[in-house]
């Protein structure tokens, strides 16, 4: 059986991009396969984070996670920094891993921003960091969105590496998990960017936690096309927004996108947005209401968080010490 990872960045309240992107995988494929999901709060501190709103948050993503549906009895639920095999591979691996390869990294170009320079060296070494979390298990299937790929790929590139350089065949392939539609939700004022949760505009996301109201007028403002919705795909080329829209509505109601244009095509936007808000609320106003619930019962949460430690170190502390062992590292 496959053992399946993924992480998640507390540095924001989860959007609906994260939620159709990433954790609809991660509920689904809780009982089919071994999952472990950590809160990556060590990687959340390669930008500043003020630490009692680290803390914070941190609680509310494990709260909005279970909230989704994450069963902390199937899955270990855990933070990374609770773990310190992460921290002890990432440093092997920040010397396997080549700078020419890092330097091709676009997550890191982007949020580097223009000033290179004065970005932390750690954000520079997140993608060994996010490596070891998956190497750290052994685990070879990660659900992520589209905009991780390319640091999957740098993951097996570390492995093959390593496993070459050291000659053994210690650490296998990974493979992504990448949900076929809604891969990558764009942000809701502009079509070419990806919705992010650190957006500095609250208007261009969903936040998993936001009200029937905010969600109706979120999607009500969402950028759009003066032309109507088209009755087949074909229509939506070279129209983001519209797309993004229409691609929404399908992974929520579980139907293409093509089912989708059939019962709203033809028309202005006006009605489709109605619709879609609809839809958005019967999701997301459970999932809100429950994480609100959750969040004021802090016993109950860190009691989730020491059990899934516990359960992640018992499962990664014998791969990394073989690893450390190969290494030549004196135990
Ligand atoms: P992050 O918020 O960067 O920690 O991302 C957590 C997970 O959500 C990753 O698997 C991302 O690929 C996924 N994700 C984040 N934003 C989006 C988006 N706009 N569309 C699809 N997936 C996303
Ligand atoms: N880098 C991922 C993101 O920003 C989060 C992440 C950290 C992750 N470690 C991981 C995802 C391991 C999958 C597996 O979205």
């Amino acid at each position: 059986m496959h053992r399946v990872l993924s992480g998640i960045q507390p540095t924001g309240i989860p959007t609906l991009g994260n939620y159709l992107g990433a954790i609809r995988n991660w509920v689904a494929l809780q009982d089919s396969h071994e999952c472990l999901y950590c809160v990556v709060d060590l990687h959340a501190i390669t930008s500043f984070q003020d630490p009692a709103q680290l803390r914070a948050m941190s609680l509310e993503m494990v709260a909005t996670l279970l909230a989704c549906g994450i069963d902390p009895e199937k899955s270990v639920l855990f933070a990374q920094s609770a773990v310190s095999a992460h921290a002890r591979l990432a440093w092997i691996f920040n010397c396997v891993a080549r700078l020419g390869w890092l330097n091709r990294m676009t997550q890191f170009k982007d949020k580097a921003g223009k000033d290179r320079e004065a970005a932390s060296a750690g954000l520079y070494v997140y993608p060994n960091l996010m490596a070891a979390d998956i190497h750290t298990y052994h685990a070879t299937r990660v659900p992520v969105g589209d905009d991780q790929r390319q640091h999957l790929e740098l993951a097996n590139d570390i492995a093959e590496k390593f496993n070459h350089d050291y000659g053994v065949d210690f650490f296998p392939r990974i493979e992504p998990l990448i949900l076929p539609e809604a891969a990558r939700v764009m942000s809701l004022r502009d079509g070419s960017r990806k919705m992010s949760k650190s957006d500095p505009s609250d208007q261009s996301r969903i936040n998993l936690t936001d009200d029937a109201e905010t969600i109706a007028l979120k999607v009500r403002r969402a950028k759009t096309d003066p032309e109507k919705l088209p009755s087949e795909t074909e229509g939506l080329a070279g129209r983001s927004e519209a797309r993004n829209l229409v691609d929404i509505y399908a992974a929520l109601a579980g139907i293409d996108a093509a089912s989708v244009l059939r019962a709203h095509g033809g028309r202005g936007f006006g009605p489709f947005k109605e619709a879609l808000a609809e839809v958005l609320v019967t999701r997301l106003a459970p999932i809100a209401r429950e994480t609100r619930r959750l969040v004021a019962d802090e016993g109950y949460l860190l009691g989730v968080l020491r059990q899934g430690a516990a359960r992640a170190n018992a499962l990664a502390e014998p791969i990394v010490k073989e690893a450390e062992r190969l290494v030549g590292f004196l135990s």
